[in-house]
């Protein structure tokens, strides 16, 4: 019978570190042997308690513990497993790798092991995008240490870009590819945005406009028409877009979410706001119309406030605004060279999609059901989740439900490939 293999898994101090018990538990489950090391920050955010049950070990912490020594000595903790895993990998626990630094248990067994190490790196972006950071990373990769993540999206301080801590899943999956001795991991889908973050950059040198968030047509100074859109599907499609290497100009309607990193955002009221703005933008490569743009507007908004008291109910005219996304595919020159918008539908999602891919002379449209039961009416509105069929001329592709940033990243990831 073969022995158990064991992972040796380090464990940072940071926000994501209560990630490590999911870790632990899919490691377990996948039939491989699991001891804890924690750094002192780590005790800040999980307990040895927790840790321990869930690895059903002894989980250590102390480089100077007489027990622990005459236990099980630092040296052969380091050399006692197949493969090291460092997750969350905090800025400091890079640096400290990076330069060969030993000054608790963690990293002096970093240093003790004769084994391979996979780093599983979570910060704040930009502690992520610092170029100490990057050079750390980049040295322990000449070192032969393998890089899982980070990952993009919306991150525990508020900001939103890549930083995230790969999903456990994914870090299982590169255990199990080291394991096996694979050496270049094929990513899962939804690891884009990390894949890109670390090595190659698909989209470098291409120019994406995306729109994002709802817009507000006034009724008067104080009054809008808007919808429930959240801008979360238009701004994570602009951050996998950068984190793919692309220049991105991301034009967003009002909303409440951070504005994604290393974008340049355009803010805009009002759908001919945004049709500006997009105009001023142009050109670029790739057009993504994710905004949920207001089809009709007041037909003339009132300069003052309108007073219940001052008359009857005022009527409200309305009057159709521009198609930003027609006007972008139907241009004559300097069309981008993909074009793709969203469909939100209520009922029979694919067919309404396919009409308005023709209608609006598109390559792509991303069709998701807005009717789906979700907290709220209005389904996929600012939701995590997101159920949608990518529409093109040649077929239509259903994926299955998942995260608006994994939505994001498979988009990208399918932008790159059209593009060739
Ligand atoms: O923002 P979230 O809360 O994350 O929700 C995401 C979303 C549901 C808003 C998004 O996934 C989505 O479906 N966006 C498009 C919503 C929409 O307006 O659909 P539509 O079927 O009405 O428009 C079709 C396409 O034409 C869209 O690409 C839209 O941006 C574009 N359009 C529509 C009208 C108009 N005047 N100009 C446009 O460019």
């Amino acid at each position: 019978m073969m022995a158990q293999k064991r992972i040796l898994l380090v464990v940072g101090g940071g926000i994501a570190a209560y990630k490590a018990l999911d870790l632990c538990r899919l490691i377990r489950r996948s039939g491989l042997a699991v001891r804890a090391v924690m750094t002192k920050a780590a005790g800040e955010f999980v307990t040895p308690l927790s840790l321990g049950s869930v690895t059903g070990d002894k989980v250590y912490g102390e480089l100077f513990s007489l027990t622990d020594e005459a236990e099980m000595g630092h040296i052969e903790l380091s050399r006692d497993a197949d493969l090291v895993v460092v997750a969350p990998a905090t800025a400091n626990l890079l640096a400290k790798m990076a330069n060969g630094l030993a000054d608790d248990l963690a990293t002096t067994l970093l240093l003790a092991t004769d084994k391979k190490v996979l780093v599983a790196p979570a910060m704040n972006l930009r502690m992520w995008a610092h170029p100490a950071t990057r050079r750390n990373v980049e040295r322990l990769k000449a070192d032969g240490v393998t890089v899982v993540g980070p990952t993009a999206g919306s991150m525990a301080c508020g900001e939103f870009g890549v930083g995230r801590l790969a999903e456990p899943a994914d870090i299982l999956a590169a255990i199990e590819a080291m394991l096996q001795g694979v050496t270049a991991l094929r990513l899962p889908e939804g690891a884009w945005a990390e894949a890109s973050a670390n090595g190659p950059r698909p989209l470098a040198g291409r120019h994406v406009v995306v729109t994002s968030g709802p817009t507000h047509e006034p009724i008067d100074p104080v009054r809008y028409i808007a919808n429930r859109s959240s801008g979360k599907q238009g701004h994570a499609i602009a951050a996998a877009a950068a984190a793919a290497g692309a220049r991105v100009t991301l034009v967003s309607g009002p909303v409440a979410i951070p504005d994604p990193f290393g974008v340049a955002v355009v803010r805009v009221e009002s759908a001919r706001e945004m049709q500006a703005a997009v105009e001023r933008a142009l050109p670029c490569d790739v057009f993504i119309g994710a905004a949920a743009v207001a089809d009709w507007r007041v037909a003339e908004a009132a300069e003052g406030k309108l007073k219940k008291e001052s008359g009857p109910r005022p009527p409200l005219a309305l009057a159709e605004n521009p198609d930003i996304l027609a006007g972008v595919a139907g241009r004559s020159s300097g069309r981008p060279r993909l074009v793709i918008g969203f469909a939100a539908e209520t009922s029979d999602v694919v067919p309404h999609a396919q009409a308005k891919l023709l209608r609006k002379g598109c390559d792509a449209i991303v069709a998701n059901d807005v009717g789906l039961a979700g907290e709220t009416p209005g389904g996929v509105f600012g939701q995590a989740a997101n159920t949608v069929h990518l529409v093109t001329r040649e077929g239509v592709e259903s994926w299955p439900t998942m995260g608006k940033q994994q939505v994001a990243d498979r988009l990208v990831a399918r932008i790159a490939a059209m593009l060739g």
